[in-house]
């Protein structure tokens, strides 16, 4: 064991549903997906992850149905992300049954308007002692859109744009309102909080318009870990000024090692330090005493999956079960009059259609999906590690709760044994400092200019920005 062996970090993926990725699981015998309403299924599976050793659960999020592939009928039959609960909502109670256990929670900068928003994490960081993480995600469902009062979709590159000035409000409110030292808590003076140390930020921009102050005092992280999964350029250049965790995509060791080379050059153009950036993958780890018994886990998982619950979470175009397996995914959407979409962007247009329903029938198995026994799985995790450059994965859940119970039993003790976690964390470590060795965001990043100090270089008294005329549309 050496102590310059890179350690991997350890998302436990999760969304309070039925069936968020692995369609069709929860019928397996002994899954609780089901209890997913329950307050206890939340403790337990809290419990579970924190004597697991990882370091956080990772809520997904979306605020509107997948209704394109079957309508919202299918979604509902197989309980497809739909019912879905409010994932910031379950964070306290699994805070309050653990010590360390991170939690990162997904929330989209598209509807709902940033003050709120502030408020709302703030509180999660305050009362967690610092163990947030933010996925900031632009959401991409139609339904979601009318949900909040939209015909339609934002296009893909407006959301990011919003985006963009969405986490400048933030910064604003979270670095900047309120100074570290505002608090007096006086009770002779009848001073709590010193006025003079607090700061309207008096944004207005093209999409929002923000008074301040901030409605909660400085918290121990301040900003949430900011997580980010994107695939498109205009994601990426989002990614790379503001994510501190990137989801990276790739099919090869070469394209995963590209895409993370690109992103840190594009986040040292905006002036961060590459080193600073963290790149997760989602992976699939299946573990066994033995390979055989490994193999026979997944072959039992196999029977469950259902493809047409990936076709409705893909938002498929087509029913690729209605074509010959030979053709193309070409040929099949010029037969059938489609566009190229969602299936052509997923796939591909030159696989065929046999090989798209192979891979999403045995639940995506790629560059990042292992199953053996501990040896094996911790094999392929070191090469991910040091061959690809990844840093963390979020665990896909085939079964609630045998994935983690297997992670904790067979794969982290193995990853342990060579030295490929990192150590326990420390009572009261933030999420940050657990996973960067710092509990604020460092100077490098654009939260800092946002902070009193940097503004007072710049400007000077109270508040943080001399007010600006309103836009029109500012909300
Ligand atoms: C690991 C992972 C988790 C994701 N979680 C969510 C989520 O919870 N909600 C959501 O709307 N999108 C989620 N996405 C999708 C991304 O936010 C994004 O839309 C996608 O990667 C495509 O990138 P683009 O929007 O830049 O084209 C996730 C993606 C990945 C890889």
């Amino acid at each position: 064991m050496t102590a310059s062996r890179k350690t991997l970090h350890v998302n436990l993926f999760e969304m309070a549903c039925v069936s968020h990725i692995v369609h069709g699981m929860w019928r397996a015998p002994g899954n609780n997906r089901h209890r997913f309403g329950e307050m206890a299924f939340w403790l337990d599976i809290a419990r579970r992850a924190e004597s697991a050793g990882v370091d956080a659960i990772f809520l997904a999020d979306v605020v509107g149905v997948y209704d394109r592939f079957g309508g919202v009928e299918a979604a509902l039959r197989l309980g497809l992300q739909i019912p879905n609960l409010d994932p910031l909502s379950i964070v306290p109670a699994m805070a309050a049954v653990t010590e360390h256990l991170g939690f990162a929670t997904t929330f989209s900068t598209t509807y709902e308007p940033p003050f709120a928003f502030a408020r709302r994490m703030s509180t999660l960081d305050l009362l967690t002692g610092g163990r947030t993480g933010w996925n900031i995600v632009t959401s991409y469902l139609p339904n979601a859109a009318r949900n909040f009062g939209l015909n339609d979709e934002v296009p893909h590159d407006d959301r990011y744009t919003r985006a963009d000035e969405y986490l400048e409000v933030l910064y604003k409110l979270w670095e900047g309102s309120w100074e570290s030292d505002a608090i007096v808590a006086d009770r002779e003076a009848d001073i709590f909080s010193d006025p003079a140390r607090v700061h309207r930020i008096h944004h207005a921009g093209p999409h929002f318009r923000v008074e301040g102050p901030h409605l909660v005092q400085p918290t121990p992280q301040r900003t949430p870990v900011l997580f980010q999964a994107t695939g498109s350029s205009r994601g990426l250049q989002t990614a790379a000024r503001h994510a501190e965790a990137i989801f990276i995509g790739g099919r090869t060791r070469d394209e995963v090692c590209a895409n993370i080379a690109s992103t840190r050059a594009a986040a040292a153009r905006q002036g961060r330090d590459p080193s600073d950036l963290k790149f997760y993958v989602m992976a699939g780890l299946i573990a066994g005493r033995t390979e055989e018994e490994a193999r026979s886990k997944l072959a039992r998982y196999r029977t469950f999956y259902s493809v047409e619950g990936a076709l409705v979470h893909a938002q498929a175009e087509l029913d690729l079960r209605a074509y010959d397996r030979s053709m193309t995914i070409a040929q099949a959407l010029e037969q059938s009059g489609s566009p190229f979409g969602n299936m052509g962007r997923r796939f591909g247009t030159e696989q065929t259609i046999g090989n798209a329903i192979d891979q999403i029938s045995t639940f995506d198995e790629g560059r990042f999906f292992v199953v053996g026994t501990p040896e094996q799985i911790a094999d392929a995790v070191e090469s991910w590690l040091d061959e690809d450059g990844i840093d963390g994965i979020n665990m896909r859940q085939y079964h609630t709760f045998e994935t983690l119970d297997d992670y904790a039993e067979l794969i982290a003790p193995e990853l342990r044994r060579r030295g490929r976690l990192p150590d326990p964390p420390r009572a009261g470590e933030t999420l940050r400092h657990r996973l960067f060795g710092h509990d604020l965001l460092p100077e490098t990043h654009p939260a800092a200019a946002c902070r009193p100090a940097a503004l007072r270089r710049s400007t000077h008294g109270t508040d943080l920005h001399t007010p600006s005329r309103a836009p029109e549309n500012a909300s």
